[in-house]
């Protein structure tokens, strides 16, 4: 098993001398849904895009043994890795069959498509029965629901065949019932991939991660299940310390509790 999964070895991302990510190692094995969470500026985001080769970074992350610095961003899409963004980035005017098609068609042949035209081809049935769209097929994504979006978005990365899915904040902004869908669908996603949740919401932390990853100023504050984590007194006063901030928002500064 050793190289399985993702590991993650001194990774540094500077912008203009600022270290964002400080020099960061994880290890997340196949099959878990590991949470990382972290007060605004952590670096969170900044290690997706170091993962997925949109920022610069030194160090070494690799996937199933694989080297992902230094690779450019199709090519490391290509090895199975998938991410999603704070903000959904569908096709708004095209129906969920046609992002997902269009999904399944990147960085394959023009005869591949034109074939493929016939019939809803077996991968996107699929891919859309797991996110629960199947109903909505025909539908413009503009017109779906916020948290549809967000598992056409995971859809889309199902169909590219993604192995490493690193969701950035995936139920903000969703209803109560949506957060629960998600939550039983990061379940499924984990049986034959590996899923990583960037999240501030700690009710839907306590409820679907597995192992939760703590980073505070580019580095990692603690690591652990749920309850280790919550226990530790250093992830406490980081969190403690920011609830006691004049004016938390409504997805920071939420203490967590034992
Ligand atoms: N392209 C960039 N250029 C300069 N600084 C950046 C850039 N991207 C991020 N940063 C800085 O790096 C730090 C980490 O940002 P990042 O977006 O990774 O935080 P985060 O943990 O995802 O926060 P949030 O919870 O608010 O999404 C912040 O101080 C941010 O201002
Ligand atoms: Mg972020």
């Amino acid at each position: 098993m050793s190289g399985a999964g993702l590991r993650v070895r001194d990774l540094r991302v500077v912008f203009d001398g600022f270290a964002a990510v400080g020099g960061v190692d994880i290890d997340i094995p196949p099959g878990d849904v590991r949470f990382i969470i972290g007060p605004n500026g952590a670096g969170k985001t900044t290690l997706v895009d170091a993962v997925t080769g949109l920022v610069r970074a030194s160090g070494s992350v690799t996937f199933d043994g694989q080297e992902l610095v230094g690779r450019k961003v199709h090519r490391i899409a290509r090895m199975g890795i998938g991410r999603t963004f704070q903000t959904a980035t569908v096709f708004e005017e095209l129906t969920v069959l046609q992002n997902l098609d269009i999904a399944a068609g990147a960085g394959r042949g023009p005869l591949t498509l034109l074939r493929r035209r016939r019939g809803v081809p077996a991968g996107v049935a699929e891919a859309m029965d797991t996110v629960g769209l199947a109903g909505a097929r025909d539908r413009p994504a503009g017109t779906l629901a916020h948290g549809q979006k967000q598992w056409l978005e995971i859809g889309m990365l199902l169909v590219q065949d993604a192995r490493l899915l690193l969701l950035d904040e995936p139920v903000a902004g969703m209803s109560h019932d949506e957060r629960d869908a998600t939550g039983e669908l990061l379940g499924v996603l984990s049986a034959d991939r590996t899923v990583v949740v960037i999240e501030h919401d700690m009710d839907f932390l306590r409820r679907y991660a597995r192992t939760v990853t703590v980073m505070h100023a580019g580095r990692i504050l603690s690591e652990g299940t749920v309850a280790q984590v919550q226990a530790d007194p250093k992830v406490r006063e980081v969190y403690l310390g920011r609830a006691a901030d004049a004016a938390p928002t409504a997805t920071t500064g939420t203490p967590v509790e034992a």
